[in-house]
């Protein structure tokens, strides 16, 4: 039976859910096929314009996140909201026994965190965070990359998103309600590569950009050193009117490339290390260079992997799964935890210009 889904916020990320579950084209353009797992039983909004757009969406509304919860068929509660009230949604959710997936990022605080995970176990109800970009198409073919070895152990990941609108909407601009690059993509692309190359974390080090005048970072670049020694750089700009390559991953024998969505994966294998002679100089601008010529095709293979197909209803179908305990939950408690923990570091360490051990 598909388990039903009461959803807390019905802006742009709730209407998504709502869409993703019943197989609704979202905003006239994204198609989904319909939830295999799931079922929308109800909304909730603060605001009675929404509330309204919810009704004639064909959905349940109810008057208060109370009537909500109050519905005992509801199993899961989707808290799509601002970031400021993640936490007490989610814990007064828990506490209504239901189970909570709550949007990026999970909350503003380890402290806040640790009160929603104490919720959890207290009521023994799952929860987690939604990391649906754990299925986009180009990390899971450089994540798979990184799996088989086929560029051997990785060294660093390097992952960018660089746009050119500032930062958008009302909200996202305020540091009360957790505005800002880091909480927005940055938490995306950090769980990423954590989950990809381990939760190992040494120290931090960012810094913010603050160039459109408001007052949460506009863009923002995080370095994370790993206890093995990889490292993982983040970058999100919004104001870059060229963009980088979204994705570069260098491994021992190898290094491979994502330019933009669509594309695919550029990968170049070096088969012979050691084949450095004859190299020949090349003319660089205003001299010449051997140290930077480029290998001849001898010592080198090139690879283009197509992007493979996702499904984004694997997360529900992974956390129904995990309220009937056949899985483990993909996005868990210490995930989020290291996670947060490197966000944390991350404003202190913009703040601070320092390098924030963790
Ligand atoms: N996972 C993703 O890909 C993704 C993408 C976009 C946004 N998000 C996340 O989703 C959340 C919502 O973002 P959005 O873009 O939908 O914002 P939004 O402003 O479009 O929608 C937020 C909605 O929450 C409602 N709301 C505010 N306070 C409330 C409360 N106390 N109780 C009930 N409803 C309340 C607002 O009226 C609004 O309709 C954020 O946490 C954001 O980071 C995730």
């Amino acid at each position: 039976m598909k388990k039903k889904v009461g959803i807390v916020g019905y802006g742009g990320m709730g209407q998504w859910h709502a869409c993703s579950i019943t197989g609704t084209t979202y905003l006239e353009s994204i198609p989904f096929e319909e939830s295999d797992v799931a079922e929308v039983a109800g909304v909730y909004d603060i605001d009675p314009e929404k509330r309204s757009k919810a009704q004639a969406d064909g959905y349940a509304v109810y008057p208060s996140l109370n009537a909500l919860l109050a519905v005992p068929e509801i199993d899961i509660i989707v808290v799509a909201t601002p970031n400021d009230v993640h936490e007490s949604i989610a814990v007064q959710a828990m506490e209504a026994g239901k189970h909570v997936i709550v949007e990026k990022p999970v909350t503003m605080s380890c402290e806040a965190l640790d009160a929603m995970i104490a919720a959890a176990e207290k009521n023994g109800k799952k929860f987690s965070v939604h990391q649906n970009r754990r299925f986009d198409d180009y990390f899971v073919a450089m994540k798979q990359l990184a799996d088989e070895g086929t560029i051997g152990d990785i060294i660093s990941i390097e992952s960018r998103i660089h746009g050119d609108h500032g930062v958008p909407g009302d909200w996202r601009k305020t540091v009360e309600q957790g505005g800002g690059m880091l909480y927005d993509w940055g938490v995306h692309m950090l769980d990423q590569q954590l989950w990809m190359l381990g939760y190992d974390v040494d120290r931090v080090y960012a810094r913010f950009d603050y160039l459109t005048g408001i007052p949460v970072d506009d863009g923002c670049f995080v370095d994370v050193y790993l206890k093995s020694g990889k490292v993982l750089h983040t970058e999100i700009c919004t104001y870059n009117f060229i963009p980088l390559p979204m994705m570069y991953m260098r491994g021992r024998t190898g290094t491979a490339l994502f330019g933009t969505w669509g594309d695919d994966v550029q990968v170049v294998r070096c088969t012979e290390w050691g084949d450095h002679d004859n190299i020949l100089p090349v003319k660089a601008a205003a001299g010449l260079t051997k140290t930077m010529a480029p290998r001849t095709g001898r010592s080198m293979e090139q690879l283009s992997i197509k992007l493979p197909k996702t499904d984004v209803h694997d997360y529900y179908r992974n956390f129904c799964a995990a309220i009937d305990s056949k899985e483990d939950l993909l996005v868990n408690h210490q995930q989020m935890r290291v996670v947060m923990q490197v966000i944390m570091a991350a404003f202190e360490s913009a703040k601070t210009g320092t390098v924030v051990k963790l």
